[in-house]
């Protein structure tokens, strides 16, 4: 099953691939998070994409399609692919690596939320920079304070998580990325799931209907 996270920076992408990894054994395979990790252990890719990412800005397209398609090459059982495509070159870039292997996109899932709330979402988000755990720290606080639940680890806010920052994000995924909502609505890919809920197993119920009617 090939499904694509598709929402605005801080709609919940990330959370909900995480459950959806769990929960039918599919590797999350996240753009933003290849480059934080080529970033953190200072690669030559990590220098070239780091003002970018820190500026709210996309990485370019010849910097970004190779890199996510090779690793997608690699998994066998399929992918739940949060953060790309983002432009009309990467959903082009996909869809034809995809076919070259006999294979296409399931499933799309919208996570739609407003923008007025993101800033808030984004602007309290703390990560896990071992394990790669999101926390909140009004609406989804550590047990202990700076500290993973999961592993132990301290936990650090990204560099592109200021209220400058999201600004601009918000603004690359308005021009760049949300014309991809068309691209797939037209192949009747798309399905919408609330990235802002209070019952988050409604959510995963909701989910795993679409991901029955994609088999
Ligand atoms: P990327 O890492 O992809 O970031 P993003 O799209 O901006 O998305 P986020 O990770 O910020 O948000 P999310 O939707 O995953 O939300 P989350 O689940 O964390 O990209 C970063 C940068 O890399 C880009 O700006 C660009 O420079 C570059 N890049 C990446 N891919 C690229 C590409 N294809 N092309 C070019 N450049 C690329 O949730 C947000 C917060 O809300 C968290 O604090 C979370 O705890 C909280 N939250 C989530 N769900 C709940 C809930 N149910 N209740 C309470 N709180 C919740």
């Amino acid at each position: 099953m090939n499904i694509v996270m598709l929402g605005a920076p801080g709609a919940g992408k990330g959370t909900i691939s995480a459950q959806m990894e769990e929960r039918y054994n599919i590797p999350h395979i996240s753009s933003g998070d290849i480059f934080r990790e080529n970033i953190k252990n200072g690669t030559a890719l990590g220098v070239k994409v780091k003002k970018y990412i820190e500026n709210g800005e996309l990485v370019p397209d010849d910097l970004t399609i190779d890199l996510v398609i090779d690793t997608l090459n690699k998994c066998q059982s399929g992918f739940i692919l949060d953060g790309f495509p983002r432009t009309s070159k990467q959903a082009d870039g996909l869809d034809s690596a995809l076919q070259k292997n006999n294979s296409k996109i399931d499933l799309v899932i919208l996570v739609e939320a407003e923008e007025n709330d993101l800033v808030d979402r984004l602007s309290g988000r703390r990560v896990c920079e071992k394990c790669g755990a999101t926390y909140h720290t009004k609406n989804l606080p550590p047990k202990k304070d700076g500290v993973c639940d999961k592993c132990g680890n301290m936990l650090i806010q990204r560099k592109d998580d200021t209220k400058e920052v999201i600004l601009d994000r918000l603004k690359t995924y308005n021009d760049q990325t949300k014309p991809l909502i068309d691209y797939y609505n037209k192949k009747n890919l798309i399905k919408k799931v609330p990235g802002f809920t209070d019952s988050q197993d409604e959510r995963l119920k909701m989910i795993d209907a679409f991901v029955k009617g994609a088999v």
